[in-house]
């Protein structure tokens, strides 16, 4: 995640305008190691998401670790709102996982007709995806190594859930000011602490942190 120094997550709705070079390059590095990368809907449509792009000799550092050669994306949604001629469907080596609810999967299956994977993740709740039953699917594809690139109100229900190991979060050296929203939303307040683990810096002053769970 990112986010500026009066801890606005976006710029005119958008990340982009808050990353750096060396954010950027985080970012790769990043997507280079996880197993999976799991997104909020919304942040698929405001960032028009395709699949990952990885460089010949990244798909071959992940090859000899024994994983895939790309990661998938996975998208959590409730309502299955993804336009099946997006990136996300058109531009990716490897079909995504779409996570969604009893109510939307069925709907969601024959509108994306065959182009992702599509899992019903809800449990008592039949219109809310329950981010532990998604990691445990996850875990059953052997994808261990899950990187949440966000938002904001998939974070919250992830740290919610107290399912957060580690947080890596570059602060970009500006105010944004407005509305913008924070890294994590919700509609509870839930105090979680974390610990440092590292703060990097660059020439051009941001700030990459790296936080992991307490105990
Ligand atoms: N600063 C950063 O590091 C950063 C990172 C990522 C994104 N962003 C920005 O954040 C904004 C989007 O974030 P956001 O917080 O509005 O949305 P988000 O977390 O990307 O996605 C929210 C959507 O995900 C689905 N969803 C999440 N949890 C769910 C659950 N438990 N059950 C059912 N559906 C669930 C719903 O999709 P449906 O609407 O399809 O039902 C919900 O509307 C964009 O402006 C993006 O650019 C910033």
């Amino acid at each position: 995640m990112i986010a500026s120094l009066d801890g606005g997550a976006t710029v005119d709705g958008r990340a982009g305008g808050l990353a750096g070079a060396g954010d950027r390059a985080m970012f790769k590095v990043m997507r280079e190691v996880a197993d999976v990368i799991l997104v909020g809907a919304a942040t698929v449509r405001a960032e028009n998401y395709g699949g990952a792009k990885l460089t010949v000799a990244a798909r071959q550092r992940r090859q000899g670790r024994g994983q895939g050669e790309v990661p998938p994306i996975a998208v959590v949604t409730g309502t299955g709102a993804l336009e099946p001629e997006s990136r996300l469907f058109t531009q990716t080596d490897t079909p995504p996982m779409i996570f969604t609810t009893a109510t939307s999967a069925p709907v969601v299956r024959q509108r994306l007709q065959g182009r992702a994977e599509v899992i019903d993740a809800s449990t008592t709740d039949p219109v809310a995806v329950d981010p532990a039953t998604v990691l445990a699917e996850l875990a059953r594809r052997r994808l261990h190594r899950v990187l949440c690139e966000g938002g904001p109100i998939l974070l919250g229900g992830m740290v919610e859930c107290g399912l957060l190991d580690e947080l890596a979060l570059t602060i970009a050296p500006m105010f944004v000011s407005g509305g913008a929203p924070r890294i994590v939303a919700g509609s509870t307040a839930v105090t979680t602490g974390l610990r440092a683990a590292h703060v990097l810096t660059d020439e051009e002053g941001y700030l990459y942190t790296r936080y992991t769970r307490v105990g």
